[in-house]
């Protein structure tokens, strides 16, 4: 197999960045086709955190191509922050492949996400403020500054001049912004630009020679299923395609170039930001969950909203990207609970819904039918096979790959490396 997709099943921070720097040991290259620095991908190896936002997860593997695709919007601030902060830490960075064709956040997308979000009063979707919804907005009003732009001073000097001129307008009159400097965000990116430019490339040229010549690839899902633009809890959504299909056109790779896609799933339910959520627990079980798993946002700090898992939302990833296999992490996080809750199905006015409901209305009423599970009461953190596993997280697993009708491909036991146990060994 060479093409591997990685996708989140519930509202992101399942865990995907843990997996992904797993199966890259396998891999030659690790792609990330959307999102930008909204994402916050913890990888964990010899106790050591790298918090990674941009950059694809495979970069602690020497010799790895971490690709960033035409699909990603692309900070090159935050790019840099992380390049200077991994190399500080020894890690090469060669590897890297910057697409000429990505979207450039620019700093009025940062701050319009920010007083564009606090506008919408009760509304607000509750963004990462990384400027990603902006920045794909003017992408799709085709008025975007991509890579290529910002590599050519020229190009670069005439199109943000156009646009600033507009973004100050905008900035001043509909949030009594003060308008941005243009010669200092000139002067910025052409600094940033001279940085980044031995890493540019065409990597939808690249990615399909490496497919030709039988390279591993794996594609790194950011966010996930129900904060994808079309499929989520629209309006409480990111403005990207995190299913498995964001690859075709975040990537430059066809769908039958894919062969495998590993849906991420975290044991349990978190969020972060607004928006439904049907399976929250606003009591002692949901602040205990956040309390054990250190519910806490990698790039905003903020605390998660947390609740059991929901397999009515993981059935529908499955369905949405093709999942082959999942990968349970986080399971021992609930190493503690006496009892643990499954939600297998919705039901809606007394009758079982057999789709997830488009109405915002309809999801925030549904009432979640549960199934009840025995904790096993014991750490699981040193468990390497699955036959070790105690026989009451089996019972839990089992049900879940029943429920959602993905088979079970890992179980990850911790945050390191090694704490991972590989039942599935066709991923690759
Ligand atoms: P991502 O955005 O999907 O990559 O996930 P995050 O990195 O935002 O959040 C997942 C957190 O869980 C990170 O701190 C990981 O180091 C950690 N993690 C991943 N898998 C496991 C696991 O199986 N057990 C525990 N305890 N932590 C894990
Ligand atoms: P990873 O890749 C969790 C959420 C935000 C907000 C909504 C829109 O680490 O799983 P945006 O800034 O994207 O316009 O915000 O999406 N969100 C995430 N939640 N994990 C993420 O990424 C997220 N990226 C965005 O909190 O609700
Ligand atoms: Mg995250």
């Amino acid at each position: 197999m060479s093409c591997v997709v990685v996708t989140g099943t519930q509202w992101g921070d399942e865990g995907k960045g843990k997996i992904v720097d797993y199966l890259a040991q396998q891999a030659n290259v690790v792609v990330r086709f959307q999102g930008g620095s909204n994402a916050g991908h913890t990888v964990v190896v010899g106790g050591e955190a790298y918090k990674l936002r941009l950059m694809p997860s495979g970069i602690l593997y020497k010799g790895s191509l971490c690709v960033v695709g035409n699909g990603v919007a692309f900070d090159p601030m935050i790019m840099l922050e992380e390049m200077d902060a991994l190399k500080k830490r020894g890690i090469d960075l060669s590897g890297i492949r910057i697409s000429n064709r990505a979207h450039v956040v620019l700093p009025y997308h940062r701050i319009m996400d920010g007083v564009g979000d606090e506008a919408r009063g009760k509304e607000k979707i509750g963004t990462t403020k990384r400027g990603i919804g902006p920045c794909y907005m003017d992408r799709d009003n085709r008025i975007g500054i991509r890579v290529c732009d910002l590599m050519d001073k020229d190009e670069l000097a005439k199109r943000l001049k156009e646009n600033m001129a507009r973004k100050n307008k905008e900035l001043q009159a509909l949030y009594g912004h003060e308008p941005l400097d243009y010669d200092a965000v000139l002067a910025e990116y052409l600094g940033y630009a001279e940085r980044l430019r031995p890493y540019v490339c065409d990597t939808i040229a690249l990615l399909n020679e490496e497919i030709k010549a039988g390279s591993k690839i794996l594609f790194e899902g950011a966010q996930a299923t129900m904060l994808d633009i079309d499929y989520g809890t629209y309006p409480y959504v990111t403005a990207s395609h995190p299913i498995s299909g964001g690859v075709g056109v975040g990537a430059g790779v066809a769908p039958n170039r894919i062969d495998k896609v590993v849906g991420i799933v975290k044991a349990y339910c978190t969020r972060v930001g607004e928006g439904p959520f049907p399976t929250e627990q606003l009591n002692a079980i949901g602040e205990k969950i956040r309390t054990d798993g250190h519910e806490f946002g990698v790039v905003t700090g903020r605390p998660r909203r947390t609740g059991w898992l929901d397999a009515c939302v993981v059935r529908y990833a499955g369905l949405l990207s093709g999942i082959d296999y999942m990968a349970v992490t986080r399971l021992d996080i609930l190493d503690d609970f006496d009892e643990i809750k499954m939600c297998v199905a919705y039901k809606y006015k007394g009758e079982i819904l057999n789709e997830i409901p488009a109405s915002l209305k309809v999801l925030a009423k549904v009432e979640p039918v549960y199934e009840t599970f025995a904790g096993w009461k014991t750490s699981i953190r040193k468990v390497r096979s699955y036959d070790d596993l105690p026989e009451k997280a089996k019972q839990y697993l089992t049900r879940m790959a029943e429920v959602t009708g993905i088979a079970l491909g890992i179980v990850s036991v911790g945050p390191n490396r090694d704490e991972t146990i590989v039942l599935a060994k066709d991923i690759f």
